[in-house]
């Protein structure tokens, strides 16, 4: 197999069939209107949501967590937990809706979900994750793959013997973040601790962190044999990283100007008003100040737009700045 036919072919998750590269499910970040921006750029990569606790999801806390565009399928619905309470009727709500993949957060490091038992600590404590493991599969009684996205471990690295109980329990990918829970997002990566779970299992392995360009992907490719690559942060307020990264692959140069990217915050701004209602522009200014990190006087503009009171005086400086920039 040639290296090119490597990365255009698809890899299966169970009985679906998808591209090697998808986008990150990142709490606050990629909402409906950030996932049908990439879906514009990428049009048949895996999308995932932000991770939801099955009880929230089960007693409708947050109506909007289920709710996306059709074009945003192939979508992958995430869920947080620590007791199997709800968790059918949350696993049944989700497969209903249409989502194509069920995974459970097995790797959110931050202290106000694993104090919980969610998110990381699941995996400091293996017989409430392989319970959890075993209350989906029977849920979802194979209708839908089930995944897990995990971290390297919760304070000690167990990720290969995590990801050997989690294939033996029916688990049918895993993806890792391989940093453990003190390490956040910014430590080395272990890509060894990578490549001795994708040599424990027969699942497909993803592999999540810090892939922000073709070469990044290919160096983890290389130092661990992963099946596929998902593109997290660098999605922030670039929609279009997902493509630059596949168009890379195939030896092509996608690119996206100053203009344009300003462009695209605007119609981000449209739809998170359409998502979010009349006050959709305060949740749009944790995506601003990516798309305008490239503008003449980007730190003065920042501060200005970060102090809007209103959509219209958003829309106002964000229309001079693509004026400015054509
Ligand atoms: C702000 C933020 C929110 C995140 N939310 C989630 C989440 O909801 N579920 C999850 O599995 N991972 C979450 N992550 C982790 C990312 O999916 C990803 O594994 C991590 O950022 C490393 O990849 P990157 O370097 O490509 O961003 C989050 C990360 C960040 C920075």
């Amino acid at each position: 197999m040639s290296q090119t036919s490597f990365w255009q072919e698809n890899f299966k998750i169970g009985s679906l069939s998808i591209p090697r590269f998808m986008a990150a499910p990142l709490d606050g970040i990629t909402d409906s209107p950030l996932r049908q921006l990439i879906r514009e750029f990428s049009p048949h990569e895996l999308l995932m949501t932000e991770m939801r606790h099955i009880s929230c999801v089960a007693n409708e806390k947050d109506q909007r967590s289920l709710q996306f565009n059709p074009i945003e399928q192939p979508l992958a619905f995430q869920f947080s937990a620590n007791r199997h309470e709800f968790l059918e009727k949350a696993v049944e709500m989700v497969i209903q809706r249409g989502f194509v993949m069920i995974n459970l957060n097995c790797g959110c490091p931050a202290p106000v979900v694993t104090k919980s038992g969610s998110g990381s600590a699941l995996m400091a404590n293996l017989p409430l994750m392989e319970d959890l493991i075993k209350h989906f599969i029977k849920a979802i009684n194979g209708r839908v793959p089930f995944t897990i996205k995990i971290r390297a471990g919760y304070k000690i690295k167990n990720a290969v013997e995590v990801a050997i109980m989690a294939e033996a329990n029916g688990v049918e990918c895993i993806m890792i973040h391989p940093r453990t829970q003190p390490e956040g997002f910014t430590s080395r990566l272990d890509f060894d601790l990578v490549r001795q779970v994708k040599q424990a299992v027969k699942v497909p392995v993803v592999f999540s962190g810090n892939l922000n360009n073709f070469m990044a992907v290919q160096r983890t490719y290389e130092l661990t044999g992963v099946d596929s690559f998902m593109i997290g942060r660098a999605l922030w307020g670039a929609p279009w990283k997902m493509r630059e990264i596949t168009d890379a692959a195939q030896g092509q140069k996608f690119t996206i100007d100053t203009a344009t990217a300003v462009q695209y915050a605007l119609k981000h701004l449209n739809l998170n008003m359409h998502s979010f209602g009349p006050r959709g522009f305060i949740p749009f200014k944790k995506q601003l100040p990516q798309y305008i990190r490239s503008i003449v006087n980007a730190t003065e503009w920042r501060s200005k737009l970060l102090r809007s009171q209103s959509e219209d005086e958003m829309r106002g400086m964000l229309d001079v700045i693509r004026q400015e920039h054509a």
